[in-house]
């Protein structure tokens, strides 16, 4: 994808490519309209864009279940229960999880054994718990409040122009 071989994305801070990231989101979000489509970019450019990730992706509600969306990375948990793994518990608290060591999560569930730390988001629209956003990477304690606050952004902008009924 173009954005792998931008000139420069190296070089950049967290926060630039944090900003550099929703940028991106906008532009994406707005040149298509098509649902899946854009969620699949919104995965790729976050696995583009942010590094020490080894895992980005989505799960969606379906019953009492999260099922795999789209992805980047190493093919993972088809199936999650809503009361299970740091995937559950943001869907079930609705409430951002970030994970410095999985390894200490009770329950967490291990779909890649080089993840370590973890962000998880809920999509949660008009009082409706849609899913999650996840991020996973091999590094501890990877993942900052800064980036938690970015990436629940990150949601709302998708929030804002997609209806997840149709996902
Ligand atoms: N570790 C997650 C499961 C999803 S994978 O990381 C892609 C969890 O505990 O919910």
């Amino acid at each position: 994808m173009f954005l792998i071989k931008l000139k420069g994305i190296e070089k950049m801070n967290d926060k630039q490519r944090l900003d550099y990231l929703l940028l991106s989101l906008e532009g994406q979000l707005s040149s298509e309209s098509d649902p899946l489509a854009n969620i699949s970019n919104a995965s790729a450019l976050i696995y583009a864009i942010i590094d020490r990730l080894n895992w980005a992706g989505f799960y969606f509600m379906r019953g009492e279940d999260l099922i795999l969306g789209p992805f980047q990375g190493l093919p993972a948990c088809n199936r999650i229960k809503i009361n299970t793994g740091v995937c559950g518990a943001a869907a079930s608290t609705r409430k951002t999880q970030l994970v410095a060591n999985v390894h200490d999560f009770s329950g967490h569930i291990a779909c890649d054994s080089a993840s370590n730390s973890e962000l998880v988001v809920p999509i949660v629209k008009d009082d409706k718990v849609y899913g999650v956003l996840d991020l996973d990477s091999p590094e501890i304690g990877r993942f900052t409040e800064l980036e938690a606050k970015y990436f629940e952004r990150f949601v709302e902008k998708l929030s804002q122009y997609i209806d997840w009924d149709r996902i």
